[in-house]
């Protein structure tokens, strides 16, 4: 293990290190991403323009890319990533065209776009349209939107579908500011996670026009974009929500604590470095949480529970400010930098603002969640249950587990429980501070935590990091975590084990996490009667809380519970988020009687999916004989 490291580390050390002599394009980090045809070390993109017209009725997006080239001496080529672009034109800006050819494609990375360069010429113009399957977009009927008026379209560009929408070097590692320009139909409003320079748009040609600049350089996968009826709602000073105008005001008031969030997190970790934190609540099928688009988080609505129980999710996508959007994987295998250490800070912020205990029922739901996942990808010596992944020839996607969150913040835990939080808390912000806007490796985040946190060989040794990178399953020097709360439950769980009728039992006033932790906690097989007393005692199948209500679902499917079904099917129906979506596929098709179900269900349900989700349930469904 060591001596690997130790090569790594020489390697990037020597490339990182820019004698500003030599030939080489500036900045350019040489960290093979094997998810991305780009060749940063010839050429790379610094700097995106967009113009871009969505047209709803053909769900295509016309557009326009002005790129700006560093490369090297001697480079006459540079080399972008496209899936399922049309490549109208590419050109100089004063119009000439630029020989360029699409490569041949691969069905997980698309299709490498060649261009050759002009003499000196450093910009290009790509005139391109997106196709109406491009995997990052998802175009919305007014149907599938709470107004129901107006459509709604919005981008997803993690991991790598970027490309599907905007011909750029899509890999984490090659950092680029952007500005656009949006022509939407009137009535409609644009919102990017950058700078709105034009707040009340601009009146153009069949509709109004928005203009949004981002200065901090960043990864491709940041760049997004969302058009639809949409409202803002102040909530501090640097903070706010959009929203469809009828859901605006509750998700204001749900997420009201978020200035405190950000003023926690920069005691923590040091200055918020992005200007504004607003947070765009979307139509109901987005599939994803959150996604922490700079400046502009993108969320479920499912979140809005009505009595801010599931706000860790800002915590979540806020803490992406510090790691992930300003030091940030440099390719996907190390996707648990970006991960781990935001379900750490995550909890950190939640003890900020609501308290130890309150932050460790998170950690141990977390703490699940991991024991779960390592044995569901076949127990503690399967491969990807490292940190560290293997991605060679798969979708960086299928590495995509809780591992890299929760494996990844036990070892933050890990850590903390050495040193202490004091030492940890002083060497993340330095850590932030001085790689902001950098691309982060393991091996280089190892030699940093070496050279800088360790004061001892004890110390080092009694935290045997990379073991926990690079080994798989959960090694047993972990922090056990204990919560009073949850013992609570767990005696209320016991108590109707042993058959005590469920409104006797002392619930009083337990938040979602206790409710989540006893539903986790009930036994695997219950009879129709215990499942009706439940339901009828706490109301589960009527729960207007999305994670009560998922946890719930899987149990009734577990035990056939029929009058849940219903409530599966709306469930099922009315939102994407895939977290939810695929467990609750899964669960039915493992079943004779769900199987049908899941599959009829499907039929109606996929066409409102975002293409994320529905991959992923195509596969679960596919998998299983009719
Ligand atoms: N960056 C992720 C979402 C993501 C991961 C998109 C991988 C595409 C590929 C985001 O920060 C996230 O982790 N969201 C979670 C919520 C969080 C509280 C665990 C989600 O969407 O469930
Ligand atoms: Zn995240």
């Amino acid at each position: 293990m060591k001596p690997k490291i130790l090569l790594a580390t020489f390697l990037l050390t020597a490339c990182t290190v820019d004698a500003p002599d030599t030939a080489r394009a500036p900045s350019a980090v040489e960290v093979a991403d094997i998810h991305s045809y780009a060749r940063p070390g010839e050429a790379r993109v610094t700097h995106v323009a967009l113009d871009l017209t969505p047209d709803f009725e053909a769900r295509r997006i016309t557009g326009r890319a002005r790129l700006a080239i560093e490369r090297v001496e001697g480079a006459d080529s540079v080399i972008l990533d496209t899936d399922d672009l049309t490549i109208l034109s590419v050109t100089t800006p004063a119009g000439d065209s630029l020989h360029h050819r699409l490569g041949e494609g691969d069905a997980i990375l698309g299709e490498p776009l060649i261009v050759h360069l002009a003499e000196g010429g450093d910009t290009i113009v790509i005139e391109y349209r997106t196709s109406p399957d491009a995997a990052a977009l998802q175009w919305l009927e007014p149907a599938q939107t709470s107004g129901g008026r107006l459509p709604f379209l919005f981008t997803q560009g993690q991991a790598i579908l970027t490309r599907s929408w905007v011909p750029t070097q899509d890999s984490p590692g090659i950092r680029q500011t952007y500005e656009a320009v949006v022509r939407v139909p009137a009535g409609m409003r644009a919102v990017m996670s950058a700078e709105l320079l034009t707040p009340e748009g601009e009146s153009v040609a069949g509709g109004t026009a928005y203009r949004f600049r981002l200065d901090q350089p960043v990864p491709p996968y940041l760049i997004a974009l969302a058009v639809g009826d949409l409202a803002f709602a102040e909530i501090g000073p640097r903070s706010g929500v959009w929203a469809e105008p009828d859901v605006a005001g509750a998700a204001a008031d749900e997420f009201a604590e978020v200035e405190e969030m950000i003023d926690a997190a920069e005691r923590l970790y040091g200055p918020y470095r992005w200007g504004r934190y607003d947070i765009l609540v979307l139509p109901p099928s987005f599939p994803f949480g959150g996604m922490e688009n700079p400046r502009l988080t993108f969320a479920t609505p499912t979140i809005l529970a009505g009595d801010r129980s599931l706000v860790s999710l800002v915590a979540h996508e806020l803490a992406h400010s510090w790691s992930g959007n300003l030091v940030t994987n440099a390719t996907w295998s190390d996707f648990w930098l970006n991960e781990g250490f935001t379900t750490y800070i995550e909890t950190r912020l939640m003890e900020e603002l609501r308290g130890r205990e309150y932050a460790d029922m998170l950690r141990q739901l977390g703490r699940q969640d991991l024991q779960e996942t390592i044995s569901d990808l076949g127990g503690p010596s399967a491969p990807d249950t490292r940190l560290h992944l293997d991605l060679a020839g798969r979708n960086p996607d299928d590495g995509m587990t809780s591992i890299a969150y929760e494996k990844g913040a036990a070892f933050l835990q890990t850590v903390e429980s050495v040193v202490g939080r004091e030492r940890l808390d002083a060497f993340l912000r330095r850590y932030f501070d001085e790689h902001a806007f950098e691309p982060m490796t393991a091996e280089r985040f190892l030699e940093y935590m070496h050279a800088n946190l360790f004061e001892t060989e004890q110390e080092a040794a009694r935290v045997r990091a990379e073991e926990w990178v690079f080994e798989p399953g959960l090694p047993d020097n972990a922090p056990v975590i204990r919560s009073a709360a949850f013992a609570q439950v767990d005696t209320q769980v016991a108590a109707f084990e042993s058959g005590a009728p469920p409104r006797e039992l002392d619930t009083g006033d337990w938040s979602t996490h206790e409710w989540l932790r006893f539903l986790r906690a009930l036994p695997d097989t219950l009879s129709a009667g215990q499942l009706e007393a439940l339901d009828g005692a706490f109301g589960f199948t009527k729960s207007g809380n999305s994670e009560i209500l998922f946890a719930w679902l899987r149990i009734a499917i577990r035990n056939r519970y029929e009058p849940a079904l219903p409530a599966l099917e709306q469930f099922l129906t009315t939102q994407g988020r895939r977290k939810f979506i695929a467990p609750l596929y899964e669960d039915l098709a493992a079943t004779d009687w769900g199987a049908p179900l899941a599959r009829s269900i499907y039929a109606r349900a996929r066409p409102t999916y975002h293409a994320v989700t529905a991959n992923t349930v195509d596969q679960i469904l596919d998998r299983r004989p009719e």
